[in-house]
């Protein structure tokens, strides 16, 4: 890549996915979760989760369905709030609500399954609205920006279109696009590709791997283990709303502890 192609995106370390050997870049990790417990009513959907992400690291989190992995993403950045146990972010604990949260929404992007692009805006007024309307950025400036991440993410052509346009996989990397537009410090994706036709998951897939490899602190839901392999620095596998194991993707896939992962694994890598 030509360095002028090259986007550099807040919260980066400068080396990249090497943040493995993490927090290089200095500052203590990320995002810290400690003992926390959620319920929905009855439903006790996170059981003492404990983990920490550092600088730059990628984490994938898998598991079957109704884990809480959903749930877990929706607590980070506030969108569920949590019964019992402290989230930090940057060192800082979630605020309840008001402008704290606001800041801490545009510190947080988050990439779903659908995606959720405004329908009546352009794709690029869908980048800019956020940096727009919440960080106040001028308009031009905000612009200018929302065209170089669409360029990034490969639909630059398609900046004047509204969503319904695009195919599904151009729509996902749309709504990369604008997550990244309020240069948040870490990026969840909750099952990006779950969604998409199997010929556009690689170009989602593409970019987040380029994302990841530019040294954004992520944390990403997907089955998809070519990424989990080439891009994660350790996977979480998360069972009845407890993690029930954290290793390397090499470590977890081929000699996973647990009888819950070694089941599951055995489940998606037959079909
Ligand atoms: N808003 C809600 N109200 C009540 N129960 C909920 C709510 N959201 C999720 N749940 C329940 O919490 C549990 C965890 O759900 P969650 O969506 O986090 O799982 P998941 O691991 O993401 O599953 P999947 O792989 O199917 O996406 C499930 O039993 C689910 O039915
Ligand atoms: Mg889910």
């Amino acid at each position: 890549m030509r360095s002028s192609d090259h986007v550099r995106f807040a919260g980066m370390t400068d080396t990249g996915k090497a943040a493995q050997e993490a927090d290089v870049s200095g500052g203590g990790p990320l995002v810290v979760l400690e003992n926390v417990n959620k319920y929905f009513g009855e439903l006790h959907v996170l059981k003492d989760i404990d983990l920490t992400i550092h600088r730059g690291e990628v984490v994938v989190v898998i598991g079957p369905s109704g884990g809480g992995k959903s749930t877990l993403c929706r607590t980070i950045n506030r969108l569920e709030p949590i019964d019992d146990g402290t989230i930090r972010i940057d060192g800082q604990p979630l605020p309840e609500d008001g402008k704290e949260l606001a800041q801490l929404r545009a510190d947080v992007g988050m990439v779903f399954q659908s995606f959720n692009l405004f329908a009546h805006k352009t794709i690029l007024q869908n980048v800019t609205l956020g940096p727009t309307k919440v960080k106040k950025t001028p308009a031009a400036e905000a612009e200018k920006y929302a065209m170089e991440l669409l360029e990034r993410v490969g639909i630059a052509s398609q900046a004047e279109k509204y969503p319904a346009q695009l195919s599904g996989g151009q729509q996902q990397r749309a709504a990369i696009a604008r997550a990244l537009a309020m240069r948040p410090k870490v990026m969840l994706f909750d099952e990006p590709t779950s969604a998409l036709d199997p010929e556009m998951i690689k170009e989602v897939l593409d970019v987040m791997t380029n994302l990841a490899a530019e040294g954004m602190t992520m944390v990403v839901v997907t089955h998809e283990m070519g990424f989990a392999r080439a891009s994660a620095n350790k996977v979480v596998f998360m069972a009845d709303g407890q993690i029930v194991e954290e290793n390397t993707p090499e470590e977890f896939f081929t000699n996973a502890r647990s009888d819950r992962a070694k089941d599951f694994l055995s489940k998606i890598l037959t079909h």
